[in-house]
């Protein structure tokens, strides 16, 4: 394992945090974490010299933080560092921060928490902090202990990121959306840049774009060829080869995933990439954004839906469609399509505005009906 400085907070952070959002679970529900397999993949993890542990309060629908406690609880706890994140969107008073970190605490089975994130800003977000005065609370935790350093998750235009980072001037770190196929989008390597001249230590998510970069479609896939490094490796060094980045979050989702991304970790090194693999991943980029393909990361951030359409996986299902032309296996993807009842959208936009992709799903859930022959209910006029 390597590890780079985490800012002024003159701790040593491992290059690979452990993002506890996609751990593997039971019965195709997020919320049964097949706990000894994720707490398996979690202390090797640690074993292999993990020390930046990542989860929030509404992961695995509320389970995620509850689930690290335990495993951390076994003997782990001082040899890691816990990140969770405050939901500003679930804000109703001003009192919430107080009861939301109370029950955070108990649930991690911790007296204070190292890194405490306000989830997801944007616009909207960030005016909130503001109306419900979370800073000035947060200021309190952090004099009585509760909470040991202040940073932010983001989810917006460049500009928002860069009035957010000005906008406060204690914030200790910072965690953006970035990966080869991003660098032009939400803060991007323009907001990455920005971030670490100030000072902050940068926390990537989202790295391999919620699983897309490590197993592209085949014919983004053919164009690796027989390369050296797998596609999940390549995208990880990318990160890692740029000195503003500090940790790289993966959210691994079986065993194999955390071998390999711990090798690659053991890699890591600023300008390891060679002029010849930089040049690949462009061609790679401009060739995955020709795609058409719907980039939704299968965070589930946008559910419920209240017309119970599985909204991330009619995207998968699209996404499939775009290559899928032999009729028989079209047929199976149709047939997927219409198990998620994506025809059932109302376009009533609930989902809307909690994507951090901030995709128009009406319109692309409608793309994937269309694309698929799968029947549609009409949107309330
Ligand atoms: N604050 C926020 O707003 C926010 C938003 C998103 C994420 N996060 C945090 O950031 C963490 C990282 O983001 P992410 O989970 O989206 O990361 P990611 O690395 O882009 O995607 C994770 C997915 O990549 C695949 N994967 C990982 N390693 C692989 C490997 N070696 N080979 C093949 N596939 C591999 C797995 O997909 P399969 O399941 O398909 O195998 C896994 O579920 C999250 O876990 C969460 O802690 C925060
Ligand atoms: S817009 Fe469609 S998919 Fe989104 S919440 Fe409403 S019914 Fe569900
Ligand atoms: S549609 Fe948006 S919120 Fe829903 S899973 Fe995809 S990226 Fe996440």
């Amino acid at each position: 394992m390597r590890y780079r400085r985490f800012g002024r907070t003159g701790w040593d952070a491992s290059v690979l945090g452990f993002g506890a959002m996609r751990l593997p679970y039971l019965n195709e529900d997020p919320a049964q974490i097949d706990e000894p397999e994720a707490a398996r993949m979690l202390r090797r993890a640690i074993d292999g010299g993990v020390n930046y542990i990542d989860t929030a309060y509404i992961y695995h629908s509320g389970q995620s933080e509850g689930f690290v406690g335990k495993v951390l609880a076994d003997g782990y706890r001082e040899r890691v560092k816990v990140a969770t994140k405050y939901p500003i969107w679930q804000i109703e008073k001003d009192s919430d921060g107080e009861r939301i970190l109370a029950e955070q605490l108990a649930r991690l089975q911790v007296p204070y928490i190292d890194f405490y994130l306000l989830h997801g800003l944007n616009a909207k977000e960030w005016g909130r902090v503001k109306e419900f005065r979370v800073l000035q609370w947060a200021e309190t935790a952090l004099a009585s202990g509760l909470i040991k350093h202040l940073g932010f998750s983001f989810h917006d235009r460049l500009e928002v990121f860069k009035e957010i980072i000005d906008g406060y001037d204690n914030w200790e770190f910072c965690q953006i959306q970035y990966n080869y196929l991003d660098i032009d989008y939400q803060a991007g390597r323009e907001g990455l840049r920005y971030a670490a001249a100030k000072g902050l230590p940068v926390v990537v998510m989202e790295p391999l774009r919620g699983g897309w970069l490590a197993a592209p479609p085949a014919p983004i896939r053919a164009l690796f060829g027989a390369k050296r490094r797998s596609p999940a490796d390549l995208a990880l060094q990318w990160l890692w080869s740029q000195p503003e980045v500090t940790v790289v979050l993966s959210g691994m989702s079986t065993f194999p995933q955390v071998e390999e991304n711990l090798a690659s970790a053991d890699q890591a090194k600023v300008g390891a990439l060679t002029k010849r693999e930089l040049t690949f991943i462009d061609g790679v980029r401009r060739e995955a954004l020709k795609t058409g393909w719907v980039p939704c990361t299968g965070c589930r951030y946008c559910l419920p839906c209240p017309s119970e359409v599985d909204i991330p996986t009619s995207f998968e299902a699209h996404n499939l469609g775009l290559y899928v032309t032999e009729e028989k296996r079209r047929a199976r993807v149709a047939k997927h399509l219409e198990s998620t009842k994506a025809g059932a959208c109302t376009a009533c936009g609930e989902c809307e505005e909690k994507c951090p992709q901030h995709l128009e799903i009406p319109k692309l859930l409608a793309r994937a009906c269309e694309l698929l022959g799968v029947a549609r209910a009409e949107p309330p006029s």
